[in-house]
């Protein structure tokens, strides 16, 4: 791109930082309060944003890489930025700029998608803050009937670029097959992004180095066991004992995996997260991201996959693909691999198998609506499970953030309004989401110490979030979570004998790593809420969807959310993102063997 003039770039920052303060205003929904009309009138042509061509691909790549010629990178912005919560450092990593700041509708922050931020952001749109939003595929080509709809070729082509996707193709790409990632969303990561805990495996070089014994045996016991003996054993047999492995597949990719935890229904610490307990969906997202562009895989965003196509035979063929910018079009290829998620996020669906469900608040990701067991289904897949709908126990009070299992893990207990432990903190979550249930206000309460707070960095997360209250004394704590304090008092007071004599006799917890203690005492109101579909489309271990008959679909491969059977009726924390990289490395390299 040709610069314009430097005056004419500093004149223009200055407007976008402290003038247009009309066009910011929410509601402003007029031509020129659109950044293309705040651009135009600071005489920056279209070109100057689009490229000379004026071809927008579905990536928006000329867009993006202009908007970071003229405002600089991500870590340039965040660091200019007052924010509270700081939008160009979110957990989200680098997206497209375009993800947010729209040129010709009003621009809105994602992030609002889940949460209810009040920044504002330039010539923001009146839908800004409204965090229940329908997620809606814009679309800016409509192609007439008549119109020939555009082919591709590809050896493979991958559904969701979520952890599965991103592994499915990394492994396929390896193998040396011609890959084509599509996502339909603006950004990659699925709900992969969001996961909080970790990944569960067993018996890795991580566990021995600290003298922690496990067993794969084991661990596909404890995942039967937690999924209520339903799940399909083979596949159980094919995660644990393939875990490792996928541990030190992420370690060769370039993630950390060091620091470990316990989740609920599993009597070792097996899931594995970055240094200091970071979430590790974000960290995992970016090396995918990282490796997947050293690869030069083609990953496009914006991009819908609206059907697979198959022969008359069965065998599928390739995929028909809305472009955001490209319109409808066809990539023909030799196999297609579904890992487009699941369905948690889709209240007419959860509503349809579950109708008590439907309507509560889920930790998902907009995109987790389902498509991809329709699509699957349309060319002979047989689904199971899907009406068993994961319910986590806890959600932060009234929003869409995840207290992730790991702060249970890490050590703090379960009070209820009456200021009361009542349950194992560390049972399956099935039980603990039915023991909260069955509380008054159908609520409760985390509460902790200062050295829990201080071993898991993601509470500090929730503290930036607003959803921590925090007090120098027990009797404080109380005040503030209205729950009477003699009761609190002596409740805490019990647990940490229970701690001191490991042994907790009313509830008969086996992990307590830390007492509650102060100097300063934490409590985070909590509620379930929709979390994980564990129903999906019928694999068998070699990853391939199975027809109704038990015939594999010729051509169509899947693993992750997408999927039933691994986690039968309950699954474990810790384990879908196992099912991620076992199954998508599977699914990966026998596409890969398929097209050769
Ligand atoms: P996703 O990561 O959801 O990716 C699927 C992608 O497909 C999405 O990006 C979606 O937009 C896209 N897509 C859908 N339809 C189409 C279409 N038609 N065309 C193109 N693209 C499409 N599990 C753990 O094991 N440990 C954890 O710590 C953990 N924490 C979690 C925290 C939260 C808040 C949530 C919501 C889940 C968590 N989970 C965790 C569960 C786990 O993250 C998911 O089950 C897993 O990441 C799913 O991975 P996936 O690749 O199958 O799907
Ligand atoms: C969590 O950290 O609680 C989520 C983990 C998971 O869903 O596996």
């Amino acid at each position: 791109m040709k610069l314009f003039k430097t005056g004419t770039v500093l004149l223009f920052s200055l407007v976008l930082l402290i003038g247009s303060s009309m066009a910011w205003a929410e509601g402003n929904t007029s031509k020129n309060a659109f950044l293309s009309g705040i651009h135009k009138k600071n005489q920056i042509s279209c070109a100057d944003c689009h490229g000379k061509s004026l071809v927008v691909d579905d990536n928006e790549t000329a867009l993006n890489k202009n908007c970071v010629v003229c405002h600089g990178t991500f870590e340039k912005l965040a660091s200019k930025s007052k924010e509270h919560i700081n939008p160009h450092k979110s957990h989200l990593g680098e997206i497209n700029c375009t993800t947010c700041h729209k040129g010709h509708a009003p621009s809105k922050a994602y992030c609002n998608y889940c949460h209810s931020f009040g920044m504002k952001i330039p010539a923001m749109g009146s839908a800004e803050q409204s965090n229940n939003k329908k997620w809606t595929q814009e679309t800016t080509q409509k192609k007439s009937k008549t119109e020939k709809m555009k082919t591709e070729n590809a050896d493979i082509v991958v559904i969701g670029a979520g952890g599965a996707g991103y592994v499915a193709s990394i492994t396929a790409h390896d193998a040396g097959a011609k890959v084509i990632l599509l996502e339909k969303m603006p950004i990659t990561g699925g709900n992969s992004m969001l996961a909080a805990g970790g990944i569960n495996a067993a018996a890795t070089q991580i566990q021995k180095a600290m003298g922690i014994q496990d067993d794969p045996a084991v661990m596909a016991k404890e995942t039967m066991k937690g999924g209520r003996e339903k799940n399909d054993p083979e596949l159980v047999k094919i995660l644990s004992y393939r875990s490792s492995d996928a541990v030190d597949f992420l370690i060769s990719l370039g993630a950390d995996m060091t620091d470990l935890v316990r989740s609920g229904g599993v009597h070792v610490n097996r899931t594995h997260r970055p240094v200091g307990g970071a979430a590790v969906g974000p960290h995992l997202v970016k090396v995918y991201r990282e490796n997947a562009a050293k690869r030069k895989i083609d990953v496009r965003v914006n991009s819908e996959v609206v059907k697979i196509l198959s022969d008359k035979n069965g065998k599928v063929t390739g995929v028909q693909v809305k472009g955001k910018h490209s319109g409808l079009y066809t990539i023909n290829a030799k196999a297609v691999i579904d890992t487009a998620g699941g369905f948690a996020a889709n209240n007419d669906l959860v509503g349809f198998y579950k109708p008590q469900f439907k309507e509560t608040a889920s930790s998902n990701q907009p995109g987790a609506t389902g498509g991809g067991v329709v699509l699957a289904e349309k060319v002979g897949a047989k689904t199971i499970d899907m009406e068993q709908i994961q319910i986590h126990p806890t959600m932060g009070g009234e929003t869409k953030v995840l207290i992730s299992e790991t702060v249970r893990g890490s050590g703090a207990i379960l009070v209820n309004h009456a200021g009361k432990r009542f349950v194992n903190e560390l049972t399956t979550r099935d039980k603990a989401s039915a023991a909260i249930f069955a509380q008054p206000d159908k609520s409760a309460f985390l509460v902790l110490g200062e050295d829990i707070r201080k071993s898991n960095v993601q509470i500090d997360g929730y503290i930036v979030l607003g959803l921590v209250e925090e007090s120098d004394s027990i009797e404080g704590l109380a005040t503030k979570m209205g729950v009477p304090a003699t009761a609190l008092a002596a409740t805490i007071e019990s647990y940490n004998k229970a701690f001191e004599a490991k042994n907790d006799p009313e509830f008969k917890r086996q992990d307590m790593p830390m007492k509650i203690a102060g100097p300063k005492y934490y409590s985070i109101w909590v509620k379930p809420g929709r979390h994980h579909t564990m129903g999906g489309v019928k694999i068998n271990t070699e990853a391939q969807v199975l027809n109704t008959e038990g015939k594999p679909v010729a051509g169509l491969y899947a693993a992750g959310e997408v999927t039933g059977g691994v986690h039968g009726w309950n699954r474990l924390g810790g384990n879908a993102i196992t099912d991620t990289v076992v199954f998508g490395r599977i699914a990966g390299a026998n596409a890969a063997k398929f097209v050769k």
